[in-house]
């Protein structure tokens, strides 16, 4: 009965296809995206203006990526590194995704690299900056629309050299993108005569900042560096200011510090440097008509976060269309995307053999609850890529 069963069914499904005719038989398979995001925690708000980004592109290319039409697949990912692994597999091996997006946190965007390269699966970073991705964990699956921890840290220690200020304080959060973060500040800083004289960190997403601040009053240092982002950010920009320490002590940090986070920072940020791939001020044709359509889609202004979703879905459309939606062609899709110059709101930028963005990194000033781009702090800055056999 069962094969009976069976037999007719297969009949059936082979008329099916013959009366559907050879245009149903080409039309290419669901592209299975799957988005690994944080949704909830300090960084839900970062999460979120990913995928606005990435689905902003999809919807502008007609739902489709490659000449697949896409399908969304998603889990939240909690900026929790303990459960990353299990997470990621939920897309791998139980959605069967073809192409993963995530993350947000370092920890957890190390994880997900490492699954991609075990299975082989294509693998787009829309933010971590965790320096492995593009350096030892590097390979063809793997490519970052954002940043290497190392690079803005890197702008920021020229920046604050050339101001002239010789002994800074760090503070930042105790895991890969505040290390790595400080590490690039001092690379730069020290190579122009000045001298970290404390590194301060705290777990991750802990706030209670409180006695990390005193100890800088006590230091005295000509100015601070950090690395915060997200609601984190928001409470260590108040409590700075709060400590009484904004008007003694100026702080700089990675743009994180103050990107889609100055409607709650309020006038507490008025005045920060920091050196980010993106400001609110570029007025470029590019960059204008982003916001418009992205402010139309969500009722939001995009920051950082948003360009660098929107950027996940121009690269991987731009690997895909290469390889006209087969993404077991993993050589082909790098090399595309490597020779491409990808037309970013940020302005365009081209991705190095390790994967990760070519770009500049602009200076700017928070004024008026914008970061104003006020200059270039460095130029068509590469990361160096260390670890990474690509390169
Ligand atoms: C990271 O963990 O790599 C990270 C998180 C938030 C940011 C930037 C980097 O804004």
């Amino acid at each position: 009965m069962t094969l009976r069963r069976t037999l007719l069914a297969t009949a059936a499904l082979a008329a099916c296809a013959l009366i559907a005719g050879p245009a149903a038989a080409q039309s290419a398979p669901k592209l299975k995206v799957g988005l690994m995001l944080p949704y909830t925690g300090t960084y839900a708000a970062l999460g979120n203006a990913i995928e606005n980004g990435f689905r902003l592109y999809v919807s502008e290319q007609g739902g489709k990526l490659g000449g697949r039409e896409v399908e969304f697949f998603k889990v939240d990912d909690e900026s929790d590194p303990a459960k990353a692994t299990d997470n990621v597999n939920k897309l791998v091996k139980r959605d069967q995704v073809d192409v993963l997006v995530g993350t947000v946190h370092s920890g957890v965007a190390m994880a997900m690299a490492k699954v991609a390269k075990e299975t082989n699966t294509l693998l787009v970073v829309p933010n971590a900056g965790a320096d492995a991705v593009t350096g030892p964990l590097c390979g063809p699956n793997i490519v970052r629309s954002s940043f290497s921890n190392w690079q803005p840290g890197y702008a920021m220690g020229e920046v604050v050299a050339k101001k002239g200020h010789k002994k800074v304080v760090t503070i930042t959060w105790k895991y890969a993108a505040g290390d790595e973060s400080v590490k690039g500040f001092k690379e730069a800083f020290e190579k122009s005569g000045g001298q970290v004289v404390k590194d301060l960190s705290l777990p991750f997403p802990n706030v209670e900042f409180q006695a990390l601040l005193t100890e800088i009053a006590a230091t005295k240092p000509d100015a601070v560096f950090t690395f915060f982002a997200g609601a984190g950010a928001v409470k260590f920009v108040k409590d700075y200011a709060a400590a009484g320490l904004k008007k003694n002590i100026p702080l700089y940090g990675s743009g994180f510090l103050t990107d889609g986070t100055l409607e709650a920072q309020g006038a507490d940020a008025d005045g920060i440097l920091t050196a980010l791939h993106y400001g609110d001020s570029l007025n470029t044709p590019r960059d204008n008509a982003f916001r418009l359509a992205y402010a139309k889609t969500y009722k939001l202004q995009p920051d950082v976060y948003a360009v660098q979703g929107y950027d996940a879905g121009q690269i991987l459309g731009t690997g895909l269309a290469a390889v006209k939606g087969d993404v077991s062609k993993k050589a082909e899709f790098a090399a595309a995307v490597q020779k491409a110059k990808i037309d970013s709101p940020r302005g365009p930028f081209t991705i190095s053999k390790a994967g990760n963005p070519v770009q500049d990194f602009y200076l700017r000033q928070v004024s008026g609850k914008e970061n104003k781009v006020i200059g270039v702090a460095s130029k068509a800055l590469a990361d160096p890529a260390r670890g990474c056999k690509a390169s």
